[in-house]
């Protein structure tokens, strides 16, 4: 009896385990990533497919790709600090060097508990950025994972939350808007930010909470890997390939389900679009007219 209890439990581990390897993303964490700050801060879990970041008083933490993309479909899987995080920023970016850069960015801003965590996104073309846009997350983002995703290539930018676009930039190079080109490395990062996060910097870290952790997963990188970003060609030309699924047709533009979700984003969750800020732009940028 003991005997057939304990096969039934193997079983039962066999099972569990191969389900969790089949639906699971399995990267490990150093296929792809490196800790670029805040060591001791960075652990690992999960046989490696699992990272938390933390952050205190002295230092937070940060990690980046080993390489660098030039175009892609980019996702991490991301669970905010689950208590008090005003003043807390957890960023999420793909950028490239040099001081003309490129930069596409999520920027999760923390909140006191139980108050809303806003979402910034922002596009930096050849150095200009200064487009921000945020929303109030539909869920609680502290409670699970979520999957938060950069589409790049030569058509669009878009950025995503569990596949429901929430942001696009459009490829609007021909009335002479800059366009991400340059090839970029994915970084994600711990830090306060309380001089200006929360209620525009009101709302300060509250460092009786710390240490602040996240935790991300989702190692797997779909991208055009450039594996010397320090040459001097710095063009991401050689990735519009159409071999890479990201750069089909299907991701030229949303689909009409999308729009749809786009549309609903726009209306419930957005609480600030720089294309709509008329103290900021009297004017406004001309991919907010073409988009
Ligand atoms: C900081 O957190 C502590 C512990 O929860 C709490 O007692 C205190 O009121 C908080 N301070 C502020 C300014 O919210
Ligand atoms: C960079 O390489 C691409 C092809 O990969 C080429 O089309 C482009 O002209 C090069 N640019 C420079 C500045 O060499």
């Amino acid at each position: 009896m003991q005997y057939y209890i304990s096969m039934l439990a193997l079983l039962s581990i066999v099972f569990h385990l191969s389900f969790f390897f089949i639906t699971a993303d399995i990267t490990r964490f150093d296929e792809n990533y490196e800790i670029t700050w805040g060591n001791d801060r960075v652990l690992s879990s999960n046989l490696g497919t699992q990272i938390q970041l933390s952050m205190d008083a002295s230092s937070g933490s940060g990690f980046r790709s080993k390489l660098s993309y030039g175009i892609g479909f980019f996702h991490l899987r991301i669970k905010l600090p689950d208590k008090d995080s005003a003043g807390v920023v957890i960023a999420y970016y793909l950028t490239s060097k040099g001081n003309k850069h490129d930069e596409l960015d999520f920027e999760f801003l923390g909140n006191k508990e139980g108050k809303p965590i806003t979402l910034q996104t922002n596009v930096f073309a050849d150095g200009v950025g200064d487009r921000e846009q945020r929303v109030v997350l539909w869920f609680d983002p502290t409670a699970d994972f979520h999957n938060y995703q950069i589409l790049w290539n030569q058509h669009q930018i878009v950025f995503y939350v569990d596949d429901i676009p929430i942001r696009v930039f459009k490829n609007n190079k021909g009335i002479g808007v800059g366009y991400p080109s340059q090839v970029m490395r994915i970084e994600a990062s711990l830090w306060d930010g309380d001089s200006w996060a929360t209620d525009g910097g009101r709302t300060k870290t509250n460092w009786t909470m710390a240490p602040f952790k996240a935790h991300f997963q989702g190692f797997h990188i779909n991208g055009c890997p450039k594996s010397d970003p320090s040459s001097n060609n710095n063009s991401n030309q050689e990735c519009f390939s159409p071999n890479y699924w990201w750069n089909s047709q299907k991701y030229w533009t949303l689909d009409s389900k999308q729009k749809g979700q786009f549309e609903n984003v726009r209306r419930k969750y957005v609480n600030y679009d720089y294309c709509s800020d008329r103290h900021r732009y009297p004017v406004p940028p001309p991919e907010c007219l073409h988009q």
